[in-house]
């Protein structure tokens, strides 16, 4: 017998396409659920899914829906201007995985089993000035995993942090994939094989290099690589906005022709 699945996903076409895939690999002998919700509607999307959910038996939750990243290299305060992104980034990376989490995990410690595996990307590593808060919401989902592991190692829940580097997930660029940007079975295949041996990863050996280089530098100098840190980033700004004040001037003296 397989293990039932329950999909959630933002676009509804696309939920049904990879439910279709899963149903001809596994066949018949699986149960089959799929809700397409978007995490970035926040608190309203949870009662309807947790009715959903109840009367499923959750033995294994992957929190893997993509990070909200911010749409350039700027300050916290242009951001917080735009288009409640800052909002939206929130309800998605931040409060979709600890509402997830608090919706199975009761029934998991009823049954004393079950694992929680949260996705978050190698930013949490590093200083992000210029990104802070895509920064920020993925060292959430790593520490908030951590410290969630340490309190309920004793009651039989796995929690796993995975961190990945860059990773070849659309199919278009599979030629791609390199030893540094692995496909994403590749990588799963991987990740799968640690869960319940380490609570944190990176997993497949390149991203955890990467992810060790990170943790080396900030042990030998914080306060330098703080500051490697925002001098490259603050180039990165400064070079979106000239870019933005060129097709500015592009599109004035465009009118001005016409
Ligand atoms: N790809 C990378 O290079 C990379 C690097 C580091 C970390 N990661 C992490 O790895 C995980 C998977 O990444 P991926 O690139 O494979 O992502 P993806 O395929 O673009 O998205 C993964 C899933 O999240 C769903 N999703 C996206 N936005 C959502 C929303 N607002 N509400 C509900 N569901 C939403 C997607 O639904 P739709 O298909 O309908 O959009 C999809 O089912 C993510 O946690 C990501 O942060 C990826």
């Amino acid at each position: 017998m397989g293990i039932n699945i329950a999909l959630v996903s933002k676009s509804e076409e696309k939920l049904y396409g990879v439910l279709q895939e899963i149903k001809e690999l596994c066949g018949n002998s699986v149960e089959y659920k799929a809700f397409p919700i978007n995490f970035t509607r926040g608190v309203e999307v949870y009662p309807e899914l947790q009715k959903e959910l109840e009367d499923l038996d959750i033995g294994i939750l992957i929190n893997n829906e993509k990070l909200i990243s911010q749409p350039n290299f700027e300050y916290f305060i242009e951001l917080s201007n735009s288009k409640n992104h800052f909002i939206e980034m929130l309800n998605c990376n931040v409060l979709s995985v600890t509402r997830m989490t608090g919706i199975v995990l009761p029934k998991m410690l009823q049954k004393g089993k079950g694992v929680i595996v949260n996705v978050g990307s190698i930013p949490s590593k590093i200083d992000s000035p210029f990104m802070a808060l895509h920064g920020s919401t993925n060292a959430f989902v790593e520490k908030f995993t951590m410290d969630m592991a340490q309190e309920y190692k004793d009651k039989g829940i796995i929690f796993q942090s995975l961190t990945p580097g860059t990773i070849v997930s659309n199919t278009k660029n599979l030629e791609a994939s390199t030893i540094l940007f692995p496909t994403s079975e590749a990588f799963v295949n991987k990740a799968l094989k640690t869960i319940g041996k380490q609570t944190q990863t990176s997993r497949c050996i390149s991203h955890q290099l990467i992810d060790n280089s990170f943790n080396f530098v900030n042990f030998v100098s914080r306060k330098r690589s703080s500051e490697a840190a925002t001098k490259s980033f603050k180039q990165l700004w400064l070079q979106g906005k000239r870019k933005f004040h060129k097709k500015l001037e592009g599109e004035k003296n465009c009118e001005k022709i016409n």
